[in-house]
């Protein structure tokens, strides 16, 4: 008989299951006080996301994309600027870059970690760069240390892009948003916090970014009606923030179970023998200067394989949700081509585009679900004869 799981990439009914009532409650309470706009929860959020994130400031916003769109604002960069960053990310991370009147310049990742590599940051700088954009892509920190040092020798004020990566630590504990002069997180909701619609969050150490940041949130306006600058609409609501003061609480046990997903997946793909057979890579959290490990917090698990597309289409088969982070790297998109980058320039960032899948990882994923994905890649491979023709 053919085996059937049904395993999705994400399971927010699952998620919620447990506390949907203290949900509920906090969006009622919120449409009792009717504080709708910048409320109190934002502002407890605000306070809350800030500690867990090391830093001094939180600056609750629409969502991950106006936290960086609002950074780059706030640094006033703009027409004729460069900012460097990386081609593999979600687009947001160039696509603001775009949207400030800036030139996004992409550097390649590094072929372990699929993180900015630092080693090709200096290279890329000229007279009008004025930052670096790194992503913590997939919940690891990007190798800050190298980053920073250049940034510093250059006068680059760095953005870390912490969409994916809340909680995460750097090195010697330092966590996501922390280290660079503005951090952005969202809270889509697949986001290891993830709101029930779109937020994000500003973190920040320096006084003066996280007021002008504030002050670029309502359309520059302060006092009220009286604009000294051109902001926008980028703030939280109120309701997600309510959702989100009850989910914190819960963060970091959901957290531990995703790493503890990622230590079987290690072990099952390990006595699976796809590592040898297929060239198979695991996620690796240690980055090539220093052994020390990294605090993945595993917003996605993502391994490296032969013949994506084809494992993919019989995964999908089997009930298992897949995903592609990212198919195509910015320097190649359609509505880049006028940057005039060609196939070949980051081979690095182009191999993860072809050869990278995100698995099932979510904190509510059973033992048995992962044995199943984890077998069914074999089966995948097994029914190929790539790996009983080598036995
Ligand atoms: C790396 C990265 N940057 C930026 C964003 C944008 O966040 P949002 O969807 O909240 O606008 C995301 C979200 O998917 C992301 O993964």
């Amino acid at each position: 008989m053919r085996c059937f799981v049904n395993v999705p990439l994400l399971d927010l009914h699952a998620h919620h299951a447990a506390i949907k009532k203290d949900m509920v409650c906090a969006i009622e309470a919120v449409l009792e006080k009717g504080d709708f706009i910048l409320g109190g929860e934002v502002k407890k959020l605000e306070d809350r996301i800030a500690e867990y994130s090391q830093t001094r400031f939180g600056i609750g916003v629409s969502s991950g994309t106006d936290a960086l769109l609002v950074s780059l604002m706030a640094l006033g960069i703009g027409q004729g600027d460069e900012v460097i960053t990386t081609p593999l990310s979600f687009f947001a991370t160039a696509g603001v870059i775009s949207r400030v009147g800036a030139i996004p310049v992409f550097v390649d990742v590094d072929p372990v970690t699929y993180n900015l590599d630092p080693h090709n940051i200096a290279k890329a700088v000229t007279s009008k760069t004025r930052a670096i954009i790194p992503v913590h892509l997939y919940g690891q920190c990007a190798d800050m240390a190298p980053i920073l040092v250049v940034a510093r020798e250059y006068g680059l004020a760095v953005i870390e892009d912490a969409a994916q990566a809340i909680g995460a630590e750097y090195r010697d504990g330092c966590r996501a948003g922390s280290m660079g002069n503005l951090g952005c997180l969202s809270f889509f909701p697949s986001k290891n916090l993830g709101a029930v619609g779109d937020g994000g969050m500003v973190v920040t150490n320096d006084e003066n970014l996280a007021d002008r940041v504030r002050l670029l949130r309502t359309h520059g306006g302060r006092p009220k009606y009286y604009h000294k600058v051109i902001g926008g609409n980028f703030r939280l609501d109120t309701i997600q923030a309510s959702v989100l003061n009850v989910k914190l609480a819960y963060l970091d046990q959901w957290t531990a179970l995703r790493q503890q997903h990622a230590e079987q997946y290690e072990r099952l793909f390990s006595e699976s023998g796809l590592i040898e057979k297929t060239g198979l890579r695991l996620p690796v959290a240690v980055y090539r200067e220093s052994n020390v490990k990294h605090f993945h917090i595993y917003n996605q698990f993502v391994i490296g394989l032969p013949n994506r597309e084809a494992l993919r289409a019989f995964m999908k088969d089997k009930g298992i949700g897949t995903e592609v982070y990212y198919p195509v790297p910015f320097h190649l998109q359609e509505c880049y081509q006028s940057l005039g980058y060609s196939e070949g320039d980051f081979p690095e960032a182009e191999q993860a585009s072809r050869d990278l899948l995100a698995i099932p990882a979510y904190p509510e994923l059973t033992f048995q679900q992962q044995e199943y994905v984890v077998n069914s890649i074999r089966e995948f491979y097994l029914s190929k004869n790539s790996i009983r023709s080598e036995k």
